[in-house]
């Protein structure tokens, strides 16, 4: 079916190989998401993402996160507004992104950055969530897409998808199987954003149902 609005303009932010913005890039090119990525933006040169985004054709910008380590803040967060707003971008969707997101992305942005993070949250938050999951002993973990908000992976959630933890897991396959849901519903969560059928009530995302005709 033809797309009927203008297609969303998304920038991907990541730090490393780039495969949850591979999958975003794909369901665009396959006509499940009426989105373009309009640039991907790493703080780490050379990483994957970037390379991902040339194949398909799209800007993909190192740019330095210092002087900090672990957050977005300062001149570096004013290099990334720069880059956001001459890009054009309405959403952000953080893919591996490894800083935290400040005040004044947050206030440019309201509502409009996206993270994918590899658990059930409020379950494992922080770092190698699957690790976490694996170590704790739990039967079941997953992947969460959610609102950013100025905590750490504390945002509304949108959506997540539930991965049963194996006796034999390592987690190497742990990790494998969660980033193959997180693929499928990071799209998802954004093809609900692009079709205004999300809505925030409090902490709770409501998913309106699709208007038809
Ligand atoms: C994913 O597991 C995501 O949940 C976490 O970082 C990882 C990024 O992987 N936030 P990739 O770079 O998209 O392959």
């Amino acid at each position: 079916m033809p797309a009927t609005t203008e297609p969303l303009r998304i920038a991907i932010l990541g730090s490393g190989k780039g495969s949850n913005c591979q999958s975003i890039l794909d369901a665009i090119e396959a006509g499940q998401l009426n989105a373009r990525v309009v640039c991907v933006i790493s703080d780490v040169p050379g990483a994957g993402i970037l390379e991902r985004a040339r194949q398909h054709g799209v800007p993909g910008l190192y740019l330095s996160g210092d002087p900090y380590k672990t957050k977005l803040d300062g001149e570096a967060e004013k290099r990334y507004l720069d880059a956001l707003c001459r890009y054009g971008a309405q959403v952000i969707a953080l893919a591996g992104f490894m800083r935290m997101i400040k005040g004044g992305l947050l206030n440019a942005f309201p509502g409009r950055i996206l993270n994918i993070h590899p658990s059930l949250l409020p379950a494992f938050p922080g770092m190698e969530s699957w690790k976490q999951a694996l170590e704790y002993g739990a039967k079941v973990t997953g992947c969460t897409v959610h609102f950013v908000d100025a905590g750490m992976d504390t945002g509304p959630i949108i959506l997540q998808r539930a991965v049963p933890i194996w006796e034999n897991d390592t987690p190497e396959t742990l990790h494998a199987r969660i980033q193959a849901e997180e693929h499928v519903v990071y799209p998802e969560a954004l093809r609900l954003l692009a079709e205004h059928r999300l809505r925030l009530e409090g902490r709770r995302v409501r998913i309106l149902e699709a208007h038809h005709g």
